[in-house]
């Protein structure tokens, strides 16, 4: 999506993916400096790590503990590493864009409290929803989430027990429904899709996961991470080239990639 859009700008800029150990993601990230690149995007393990090896954080980054963009910037001769997190903009982007949902004041049911489920969270207790119910497998990591909403978001109220009427959205974050024989993350015995109004995966491959199936079947509107995936990458791309990207461009290349033509 990223190489779709440079070509669309004109810009002569390639984006490459490179497999480093996380050991050597201090000498990967000085390299890339010294070779004057413009950015770097970072996944799992690099997005706690890289948090503490950039000059800079920007507020997305130190609000998540996590860093998923590097911007380098050259300032008075020297160039300097920014850190940004652009995957919980992009959360709230999809949400919106794909589900027209209004997050403020909804009732949210999150599943997972993994990393993608703590940014999910606090990214949603920031968007100011009602109330957040956070189930996950392990359940003190739910309570962690919760107690640090409890702290930073004090408007915002979070239980780790199953909701007992409607939600507006249930959030996918676990990695349930990545592989073909895995079980849905939600216990319908314990909450039933017919009290949801929309849901959100954020696995998009399979397109179509087990839960969204469902889903669909039980009559909620429903999207997959794609969006997710689309908008964190936009985000990145402005940060580094100071230009809006072109979004209908990167969505084509994108879905082409993942799910061929
Ligand atoms: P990510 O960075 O994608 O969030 P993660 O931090 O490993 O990855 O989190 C994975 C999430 O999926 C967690 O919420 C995990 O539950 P636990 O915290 O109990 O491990 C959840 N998950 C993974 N496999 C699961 C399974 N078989 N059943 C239920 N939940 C599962």
């Amino acid at each position: 999506m990223h190489n779709a859009a440079f070509k669309t700008l004109g810009l002569n800029w390639r984006y490459l993916a490179f497999e480093v150990d996380p050991k050597r993601l201090r000498a990967a990230i000085e390299g890339a400096r010294a070779m004057n690149f413009a950015g770097l995007n970072l996944t799992v393990p690099h997005k706690l790590l890289a948090f503490k090896m950039v000059d800079q954080l920007d507020k997305s980054a130190k609000l998540f503990g996590a860093v998923n963009t590097i911007k380098f910037e050259k300032v008075g001769g020297k160039i300097r590493t920014i850190g940004f997190n652009t995957d919980a903009d992009a959360i709230v982007l999809s949400i919106r864009e794909e589900l027209k949902l209004k997050l403020s004041g909804a009732r949210v049911l999150l599943l997972g409290a993994g990393g993608a489920g703590r940014t999910a969270a606090l990214k949603l207790a920031s968007e100011r929803v009602a109330e957040l119910f956070l189930i996950n497998r392990t359940r003190s990591k739910a309570e962690q989430i919760a107690r640090e909403i409890t702290k930073r978001f004090p408007g915002v109220s979070v239980s780790t027990l199953y909701p007992k009427s409607n939600v507006d959205l249930i959030l996918n974050a676990t990695s349930l429904g990545l592989k073909p024989g895995d079980p849905s993350p939600l216990d319908e015995k314990q909450f039933s899709l017919r009290q949801a109004h929309a849901v959100y995966d954020m696995i998009y491959r399979p397109a179509q996961t087990r839960l969204l199936a469902t889903a669909k079947k039980a009559g909620c509107k429903t999207a997959n991470g794609i969006g997710m995936l689309l908008q964190q990458g936009a985000k990145a791309f402005e940060i580094w080239t100071g230009k809006p990207a072109p979004l209908n461009v990167m969505r084509k290349a994108l879905e082409r990639n993942v799910y061929g033509d």
